[in-house]
């Protein structure tokens, strides 16, 4: 096949490479340096809905991938279909369950899935209301906030100043002019992904994101600073349930609803100490770090999946998945999560691959006189396979260890602190 990839981070780089491994002619829009090494790459922006299309019409690809949630939400799935192009992704319909905090929380309500108690709110007086209802709760602004719109408050006055810092201080734009209010539920966190058709669904392998900058999961949330597949965090009693309990009736709620979803269902849940697995979010659209994690570990063809889904027919059976561990860990530029600084010259990659087992994936490079530059806040996406999770991640901190530039960190946890 030839397949269009939508985006030019980590998760992108990562998804290419794993068709280019099965032998599929890659094409990537815009694409990093990472995939101009194993196809070619585009001049168009991800969000650029217009621009998407015209490339896909030219390209003439016989699947597009779509990569990030923000071309999902603004109708690039759309689009693509009504021009005849087989896509990877939801509509705008069901990207909703993303770009929309206040609808997603409201379709787990109607679809009887396990989650927080809420409260939606656009004006102060709703938000009192609902904190006169939780006490110290959780404030989330509605719409896409990459990753930075949950504030977790421990007091009443906090809750309600994050409320009116996104619904009068505007903290997240038009995002943030509705919030969402909901319970703190205790537990541990994980996340499940699964491939729907529209009409059924198959559960990839587990993975787990380190979202905090620093060791410890101290300090500010990033987008994800590292990732392992498979985690002991996902059971497979959790397995079970979330799959009755989570992923079941969310594709039979989407297919009630008229919402013909093909594309990635990405379940946060909170795990509770019962074992119940509560939904804090859905994404639509694979996670980064953790699709890299996971496409090293991918054993058959992962674009069989993909398109099978983009046709609205899953293949039978299973996808496949080798025994080995993968661990992720994320390089960073200096600065990140805050502004990150680009220019640094990045040195080493090859050195890390020369080591076997090991790909390292772009998320913010970029050519520059012969050599690599940082781009970016997450820079690189140093990936690498073991025979258990202690070798994968031996391996991929001995990758790290070759790379280097001027600012540049990461956190050295992931997986389990090294001793
Ligand atoms: P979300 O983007 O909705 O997944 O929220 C971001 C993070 O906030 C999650 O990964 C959790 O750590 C935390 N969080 C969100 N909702 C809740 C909740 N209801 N109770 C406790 N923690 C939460
Ligand atoms: N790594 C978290 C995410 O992709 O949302």
């Amino acid at each position: 096949m030839k397949i269009l990839v939508v985006g030019g981070g980590g998760r992108e780089h990562a998804l290419a490479w794993a068709f280019a491994r099965r032998g599929h002619a890659v094409v990537a829009a815009p694409g990093n340096p990472g995939t101009a090494r194993i196809g070619r790459n585009l001049a168009v922006k991800a969000d650029d809905i217009a621009g998407q299309v015209r490339a896909a019409r030219d390209e003439r690809p016989d699947l597009v991938v779509v990569g990030p949630e923000a071309p999902l939400c603004a109708g690039l799935a759309d689009a693509l279909r009504a021009a005849g192009i087989p896509t990877f992704g939801p509509n705008r319909d069901g990207a909703r369950l993303e770009g929309s905090k206040a609808w997603s929380k409201a379709f787990f309500a109607r679809h009887g899935l396990p989650t927080a108690r809420f409260f939606d709110a656009t004006t102060m007086a709703e938000v009192d209301h609902a904190l006169d209802a939780l006490g110290a709760a959780v404030v989330k602004a509605d719409g896409l906030a990459a990753g930075k719109g949950v504030v977790v408050a421990r007091t009443r006055d906090e809750a309600r100043a994050a409320a009116a810092g996104m619904i009068e201080g505007g903290a997240f734009g038009d995002a943030g002019r509705r919030v969402v209010i909901e319970e703190r539920l205790p537990g541990r966190e994980a996340s499940i992904l699964a491939i729907s058709d529209g009409r059924s669904f198959v559960l990839l392998p587990a993975a787990e994101d380190h979202k905090a900058v620093f060791d410890g999961d101290r300090g500010p949330n990033t987008g994800g600073m590292g990732a392992v597949s498979p985690t002991p965090v996902v059971t497979p009693e959790l397995v079970e349930r979330a799959r009755r309990e989570v992923f079941e009736p969310v594709v039979r709620g989407l297919a009630a609803e008229g919402i013909d979803y093909r594309g990635v269902l990405y379940a946060g849940l909170m795990v509770a100490p019962d074992g119940t697995p509560n939904v804090l979010e859905f994404n639509c659209r694979f996670g980064d770090p953790e699709v890299e994690a996971i496409a090293v570990r991918w054993a058959d063809d992962p674009a069989a999946w993909l398109a099978g889904a983009a046709a609205g027919r899953l293949p039978a059976g299973e996808p496949e998945f080798s025994p080995r561990a993968a661990t992720c860990v994320v390089m960073a530029a200096e600065g990140y999560p805050g502004t990150p600084r680009g220019g640094d010259r990045i040195a080493g990659i090859a050195e890390a691959e020369a080591l076997g087992d090991v790909v390292v994936f772009h998320a913010g490079t970029r050519a520059a006189d012969g050599g690599l530059v940082t781009a970016g806040g997450r820079v690189l996406a140093v990936t690498a396979l073991g025979d258990d999770a202690a070798a994968a991640r031996a391996r991929a901190y001995a990758a790290v260890g070759k790379i280097s530039w001027p600012g540049a960190h990461y956190r050295t946890d992931i997986g389990g602190r090294i001793t």
